[in-house]
């Protein structure tokens, strides 16, 4: 069975993420169902400078935030006067971004005298699981074992129920996504690097054998190796940067970005069956942009041998306003709204 606060109505929640470079607001349900989730994506605005540019993605954000919650709430069919709590990602995230939504959700609560919830965005990822379709727990019961990756973390946690989470582990160095967006740049394929390298690497058979950090049995990861690997590969075949390259060069950055998407796939996979087994849970749940990746979701589910594996679809695992909503619902309500003293807190942890 699955958590169901005894209410006369529905609760509709908006959730407002401004943590990184996707300007995202959302109407959710009862923590599950979007009735509505516009994003505006700030991707091309960073695509020259490889990566994001932290003060063009809070301008930007400032620009975006109220047409974006306007688009959500028409979306919805729904007035201002029918929401009933308002979520914003208060950390782990760029100060500069968080700050703004973070005052715009604190505005809006006062204006329209509703409860301000301040959600971990990283939380945010996992109760993402929970929007579209079956809840999790309708397919597995707790506790699960969940993988967040993004561009910022690489965590394994066990999740024995809603608001208990325990950390099994976590990068030591660079995070799966910082590691594919770095690879992609040294590949010169372009931002952001998850997509880029899953698209470069489509079809790709290759014999190019990247290294894997298994870090002697612990759950932790390490993406650092790895990175300098494609970089001394890369350098070595004079593929840095992109530029003029013959088709045969080409060719191998693809090959090169096959065998890292392989690299970082595998461990992902191995460490997150491990922690299965370790925890004895009865399903994974997985969260964050990374997740995203094809490669990765078709080898979980092979690797899990007919274990669940909960895996929202693309656009729910990218940064969104629904996950926030949806974490608001499970995890903060119970415990009461925050003050409109809340803060941002740009390096908060997930447990
Ligand atoms: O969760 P997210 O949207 O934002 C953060 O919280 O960081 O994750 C962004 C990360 C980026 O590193 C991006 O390259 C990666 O997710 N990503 C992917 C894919 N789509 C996005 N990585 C691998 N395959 C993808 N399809
Ligand atoms: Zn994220």
């Amino acid at each position: 069975m699955y958590v169901s606060y005894m209410r006369e109505k529905t609760m509709k929640i908006l959730g407002i993420e401004t943590s990184c470079d996707e300007t995202a607001a959302a109407i959710v349900e009862d923590g599950r169902g979007a009735l509505s989730n516009v994003i505006a994506s700030q991707v091309d605005l960073h695509k020259p400078y490889g990566g994001i540019v932290p003060e063009i993605a809070s301008r930007e954000h400032l620009l975006k935030i109220i047409p974006v919650i306007k688009e959500a709430v028409n979306n919805a069919g729904i007035g201002l006067k029918d929401i009933d709590g308002i979520a914003v990602t208060y950390g782990p995230g760029l100060a500069g971004s968080l700050l703004v939504g973070v005052n715009v959700a604190k505005s809006l609560a006062m204006s329209l005298e509703l409860p301000l919830y301040g959600v971990n965005h990283l939380k945010g990822h996992i109760y993402a699981a929970w929007v579209m379709g079956d809840p999790p727990e309708a397919k597995a019961a707790f506790p699960f074992v969940c993988l967040v990756a993004s561009g910022g973390h690489t965590e394994l946690l066990l999740m024995r129920n809603y608001r208990d989470f325990t950390l099994l582990g976590q990068t030591r160095d660079d995070a799966a996504g910082e590691a594919l967006d770095k690879a992609a740049r040294i590949l010169g394929l372009g931002y952001p690097g998850g997509p880029a390298i899953q698209k470069a690497a489509d079809g790709v058979c290759s014999k190019e054998q990247m290294p894997r950090a298994w870090l002697r049995g612990s759950l932790d990861f390490s993406f650092s190796g790895v990175k300098t690997a494609v970089l001394n590969k890369a350098r070595n075949l004079g593929l840095l940067e992109g530029k003029n390259r013959t088709e045969a060069q080409e060719k191998t950055a693809r090959e090169l970005a096959a065998a890292f998407q392989e690299s970082i796939v595998d461990v992902l996979v191995n460490k997150t069956i491990a922690a299965v087994k370790k925890t004895g849970a009865h399903g994974v749940i997985m969260g964050g942009g990374v997740t995203a990746n094809l490669l990765l979701r078709e080898r979980m589910i092979i690797a899990a041998d007919g274990l669940p594996i909960i895996v929202p679809s693309p656009s729910l695992s990218v940064d969104n306003g629904a996950m926030i909503a949806a974490a608001a619902y499970f995890e903060n309500i119970p415990v009461g709204p925050d003050g409109l003293n809340l803060d941002i807190v740009p390096s908060l942890s997930i447990a």
